[in-house]
């Protein structure tokens, strides 16, 4: 079954006023499965991050349409999909985005909290998962005290708490040693592989890319390519390199 379907998206940005416009996504079309792990990659400015965030309704296209659950995001009221957005999907960023004044269990709760759930339901799920993802040390500091990698996995944390149906991220390893990013990327792993949660991943990183289950190439707005773990990761790892060569551009760029 399609979890998220996006059809023939364009994304312009500018234009107006004289200023200078910008075809960010020309006609890209996708479809994610229930319980997939898809990474997107492309050269820097291929329109990644666009792409995330017109799937998520972060921002709206200027034509096309999307779907999650069946549902058209667009034709939402902007209540209902505030609503549809903080049930149904978990976001990552690159900056982890934790509350500094909240500790890391504080910050994977705040969803729970902000759905009113009651106080024995909620430490019971928090403390599972702070378990879960090999935080426990970190779990009563402030972000300020941890490292990096600590930070991150309470961000995965704080996405998937609420059961989403689907995981966005953005570039989550960007600001990461590569210690760390192996860390984040078991969390995004175990929680594809045992919680069955869909992952949609945004990524120039080959390593973490090859945690996906199948990648998305994207070139100038467009699907280019896509492939699919075959073999292990190590030889996805490989397939990956020799499709961003092909892509071509700038190694540094990817
Ligand atoms: N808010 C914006 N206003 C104007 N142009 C933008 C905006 N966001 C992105 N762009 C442009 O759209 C293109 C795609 O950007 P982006 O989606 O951020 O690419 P990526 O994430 O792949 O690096 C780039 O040319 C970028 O400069
Ligand atoms: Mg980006």
């Amino acid at each position: 079954m399609d979890i998220l379907v996006g059809k023939n998206i364009s994304k312009v940005y500018g234009g107006q006023k004289g200023v200078t416009s910008t075809q960010a996504l020309n006609g890209l079309d996708i479809k994610i499965r229930t319980g997939e792990f898809v990474g997107v990659m492309g050269p820097s400015g291929s329109g990644k991050t666009t792409l995330l965030n017109l799937l998520s309704g972060i921002d709206v296209p200027t034509t096309g349409s999307v779907s999650l659950d069946d549902r058209d995001i667009y034709t939402m009221s902007s209540e209902e999909l505030a609503l549809f957005r903080r049930r149904r999907m978990g976001f990552v960023f690159q900056e982890f985005n934790l509350l500094d004044s909240l500790t890391l269990r504080e910050n994977i709760m705040l969803p729970l909290v902000l759905d009113k759930r009651n106080n024995e339901e909620m430490e019971e799920v928090v403390t599972e998962v702070i378990k879960n993802f090999g935080i426990e040390e970190a779990a009563d500091k402030y972000p300020y005290a941890v490292s990096g990698g600590q930070q991150q996995r309470a961000a995965v944390a704080r996405a998937i708490i609420n059961n989403p149906a689907i995981v966005f991220a953005d570039e989550p390893t960007g600001n990461l040693d590569s210690k760390s990013s192996k860390a984040v990327m078991n969390s995004f792993e175990m929680m594809n592989m045992e919680q069955k949660v869909t992952v949609l991943m945004v990524t120039h990183d080959a390593f973490a890319a090859s945690f996906c289950k199948r990648i998305v190439f994207i070139k100038d707005g467009a699907v280019y390519m896509e492939i699919v773990k075959k073999g292990d990761r190590k030889a996805f790892f490989e397939n990956i390199l020799d499709c961003l060569a092909v892509l071509g551009g700038e190694r540094s760029d990817l």
